[in-house]
């Protein structure tokens, strides 16, 4: 069975951790893995739109000796021009490994079951696990734990918060969150990262009102109200989301010199201010360049190359 990084609870805490371990390297001393997948080459298959999953795969993958073929919304048409399965069994006989990014996660479990490398979910409704794993890393080299800082995520109970639950889940992380009612995060997934806290210390907790979630938190993190594939129900989550902006007016709610995090893209004046994304609390594009080295660090523990 080839290692996916489909679900952040593919990883044990101690994966996550050699995961990190290897990215301060990696981001520290990109030379010495500059041949590291020589010769492999990887398919980047995405049924929505992006600009750094897209762009840091490539160039990660680039930095690490192998070759990258992007296959957009236009090419593939996954399950539409032929079954996911073909596509799959396919690729298995050209590709290193794939970076999948869909609609439904469904459709990168189906496409596991038949792939026979490395699969890595680029974005799913479900989950964001190189997000998660990339916002963590950036709270580790701003508090240099990943356990003991609070962090405080407002928003939809959609791909980021599971991913963030999850790895919060098994660093022995505090995670409390805010999401409009009906916006929560998947029960399943709320209940599978309890149950991985009541192993690791872990501290879970969901509110409606951002103000409790925010309530001394050393990070606040938000995402877009209306995720890619849902402009449909725009007007509908105007709504339903009021209230929860990151504002300076939230952030006197939080520790005194709380970090703010957002994964981008930013609908700026929805989810929140412009003033706040350009504060010197912003560590936006800090976490978007981690993107790209927790990236590569996942390629190699996936492919044991390191
Ligand atoms: N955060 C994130 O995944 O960005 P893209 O949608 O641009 O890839
Ligand atoms: N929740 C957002 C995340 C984008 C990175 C979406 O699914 O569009």
């Amino acid at each position: 069975m080839p290692s996916h990084l489909i679900s952040i609870t593919d990883l044990t805490p101690e994966a996550v951790e050699k995961i990190f371990h290897l990215t301060r390297d990696v981001k520290r001393v990109p030379e010495a893995y500059q041949t590291a997948l020589q010769g492999k080459m990887f398919g980047l298959i995405f049924e929505k739109p992006s600009t750094r999953t897209w762009v840091s795969f490539e160039a990660g993958l680039f930095s690490l000796g192998s070759g990258s073929i992007y296959l957009g919304p236009e090419n593939m048409k996954l399950g539409v021009r032929e079954e996911v399965r073909d596509v799959a069994r396919v690729l298995s006989r050209y590709l290193a490994g794939v970076i999948l990014r869909t609609f439904t996660h469904r459709t990168i479990l189906e496409f596991g079951k038949f792939f026979q490398r490395p699969i890595i979910n680029g974005l799913s409704d479900l989950e964001h696990p190189c997000q998660a794993l990339a916002d963590y890393f950036t709270i580790y080299e701003k508090f240099a734990a990943v356990n003991s800082p609070k962090l405080a995520f407002i928003g939809d109970g959609n791909n980021v918060l599971h991913s963030l639950l999850y790895v919060a889940a098994l660093v022995g992380g505090t995670l409390h969150y805010a999401t409009p009612r009906n916006r929560e995060p998947s029960a399943a997934v709320v209940k599978r990262a309890l149950a991985i806290a009541k192993k690791t210390g872990a501290t879970i907790k969901g509110w409606h009102d951002p103000v409790k979630a925010v309530a001394k938190a050393d990070i606040v993190y938000t995402d877009v109200w209306v995720s890619m594939g849902e402009e449909k129900q725009r007007d509908k989550k105007m709504l339903d989301f009021k209230g929860m902006q990151i504002n300076k007016k939230l952030l006197k709610h939080a520790q005194r010199n709380a970090l703010v995090m957002h994964c981008l893209p930013a609908h700026r004046g929805e989810e929140i201010t412009d003033d706040v994304m350009e504060s010197s609390r912003s560590v936006i594009f800090d976490q978007a360049e981690n993107r790209l080295h927790v990236q590569k660090a996942v390629l190699l523990h996936l492919c044991h190359a390191h």
